[in-house]
């Protein structure tokens, strides 16, 4: 009996905890597929960034779609934005059929906020994370509503990237698994499943490459440029290994590699001193101007 357990069209308000650069993106596509979206982060200074970044990315899709039309861009732009409620107040959040959590990547604050919203949302809201590498069974041990919990996995840049990983927990249901599917697809996504394994499939097939890539570079046997430069014109990846970590930041790389270390033990995912050092001094890519390369 779909009536009482949340189907696609139930879902139509949707809140994002987390205002970053992941939770800016999600937030964005499920305005854009005519949802209502609350967001949330701590501070309203980040939440105004966040709502700049949503504007400029609102326009390239915009300039994209409508080409032609000045009016049409602005009447899309508008329309999905105003469909953004930011707060700064999680209980402005809770009224939502679908929670995505897109928070710092620590395992006890993603639980607090979990207990939280368990506690908080009504019965029938469905609660996911965006982690990527935190097993998703570990984020929810606390919650009660087991069923109603599992991954959302996006990638960045959101608009862009057409993937959205949907990791099954142990015990979510049938119905909410596949109002999970149903709903990546009407934010545009093509959607694959992965069990909650270490890094899913796409973090634990990027993780041996971009490590290797450091090494390389690390050991000296290429110049960061030419190890980019063959992996753009050789194998045809839209960017290099080593402009993809400072891309999705250091900080984030190295802490994929260190989960998938710890909990595969393959030697692959060891910690690689150049890395730590570039992390130790702040060198996270191109958020703080330099990493691997210099933005600055
Ligand atoms: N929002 C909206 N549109 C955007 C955008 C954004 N943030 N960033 C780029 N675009 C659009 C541009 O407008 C442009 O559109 P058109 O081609 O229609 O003009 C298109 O995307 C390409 O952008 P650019 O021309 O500026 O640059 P590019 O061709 O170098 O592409 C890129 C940029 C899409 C990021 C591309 O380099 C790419 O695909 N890189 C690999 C990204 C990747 O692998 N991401 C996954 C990382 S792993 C991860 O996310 C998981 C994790 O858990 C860490
Ligand atoms: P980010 O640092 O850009 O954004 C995180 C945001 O969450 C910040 O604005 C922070 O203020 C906010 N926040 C922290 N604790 C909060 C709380 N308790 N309540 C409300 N807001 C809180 O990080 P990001 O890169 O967007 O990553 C967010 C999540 O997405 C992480 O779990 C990360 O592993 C995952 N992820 C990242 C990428 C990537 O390429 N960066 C890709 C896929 C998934």
């Amino acid at each position: 009996n779909f009536s009482n357990t949340t189907s696609l069209n139930a879902i139509k308000t949707v809140t994002v905890v987390g205002g970053g650069l992941m939770g800016s993106g999600i937030a964005q596509v499920a305005a854009q597929a005519g949802l209502n979206v609350n967001l949330i982060d701590l501070k309203p200074e980040l939440l105004e960034n966040a709502q700049k970044s949503i504007q400029n990315n609102l326009q390239r899709v915009a300039r994209k779609l409508h080409k032609d039309s000045p009016a049409q861009i602005e009447a899309f732009v508008k329309d999905a934005s105003q469909r953004i409620k930011v707060s700064t107040n999680l209980e402005d959040g809770v009224q939502a059929d679908l929670v995505v959590e897109a928070i710092v990547e620590k395992l006890d604050v993603k639980q607090e906020l979990f207990n939280k919203l368990d506690q908080l949302c009504p019965e029938h809201t469905i609660l996911a994370s965006n982690t990527s590498s935190i097993s998703i069974n570990e984020i929810g041990a606390g919650i009660k509503r087991k069923s109603k919990f599992g991954g959302l996995h996006f990638f960045n840049p959101v608009p862009v990237m057409r993937l959205l990983e949907v990791i099954k927990s142990e015990q979510i249901s049938e119905e909410t698994y596949q109002a999970m599917m149903e709903w990546g697809k009407s934010v545009g996504k093509t959607c694959i499943t992965c069990k909650d394994t270490p890094g899913f499939v796409v973090n634990r097939l990027l993780g041996p490459y971009s490590a290797e890539a450091m090494r390389m570079y690390e050991r000296g046997d290429a110049t960061k440029e030419d190890i980019d430069i063959g992996m753009k014109l050789g194998a045809g990846y839209p960017m290099g290994p080593l402009e993809l970590s400072d891309y999705t930041g250091l900080d984030t790389n190295k802490f994929v590699l260190n989960v998938l270390y710890e909990k595969t033990g393959n030697p692959v995912f060891k910690p690689i001193p150049l890395l730590d050092k570039l992390v130790a001094e702040g060198k996270l890519g191109i958020k703080t101007g330099e990493g691997i390369y210099k933005y600055k």
